[in-house]
């Protein structure tokens, strides 16, 4: 599948190149998006908190597996694309660290974060080990809900309709804001940073990386 294709239109179409493989990636991000939409709807706060607890986990395993490989067939190579897939988990991590100074889960978010851990946890390393491609194509999709998401989390904030509250301490240091940042400027890198994300997943199903 030509990435720029599927990149440029930010939304998945079947063309005569689409195979089984990104189809399934497609109809997995499909089923997460409509359990998120019925979770959160538009609480966008607390949307983010919990899905970036679950964003932190496939950077991880990918790195992780990556890590393991190289180590087993003893070859170089490997390097660039740990240290990518690890930065992406600690990004998301990082994200996960700015909302929860935004919304504060409640008592059901957090057992649903655990429970959440554990069955993507299993299963997006079941996938990776034995679907790489198929999973950094999935994790491509993904990452560009989330920059739908965002964009909507950022309509709202700029049309009024959620406080465009002062950005976290931690969030301004991280990304070297001006002082006075509000939740719109945050909104702003995390978008970003879900684009990148999603550039490089997609980058690494189209070269079978991983
Ligand atoms: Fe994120
Ligand atoms: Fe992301």
């Amino acid at each position: 599948m030509n990435i720029n294709y599927i990149y440029n239109m930010k939304s998945f179409e079947k063309t005569e190149s689409s195979n089984i493989s990104d189809n399934f990636a497609y109809s997995m991000t499909m089923f997460f998006r409509f359990i998120a939409d019925t979770f959160f709807a538009q609480r966008y706060g607390h949307r983010a908190v919990v899905l970036e607890t679950v964003a932190g986990v496939p950077g991880m395993v990918a790195g992780m597996w990556m890590h393991f490989k190289s180590l087993r067939s003893m070859k170089t190579g490997y390097g660039s694309h740990i240290r990518e897939m690890l930065a992406e988990a600690e990004n998301e991590r990082m994200h996960l660290m700015f909302f929860i100074e935004i919304a504060k889960p409640n008592i059901f978010e957090r057992a649903l974060v655990m429970f959440a851990q554990m069955i993507f946890g299993a299963f997006y390393f079941f996938m990776y080990v034995f679907f790489t491609k198929t999973a950094h194509r999935m994790i491509g999709f993904f990452e560009d809900e989330a920059v739908k998401s965002y964009s909507d989390y950022l309509t709202l904030i700029e049309e009024g309709k959620i406080e465009n509250v002062k950005a976290p301490r931690i969030a301004i240091e991280y990304y070297n804001l001006p002082d006075d940042a509000r939740l719109v400027d945050l909104v702003k890198c995390v978008k970003a940073d879900e684009e990148h994300h999603s550039e490089i997943n997609h980058k690494y199903a189209d070269e079978e990386i991983g």
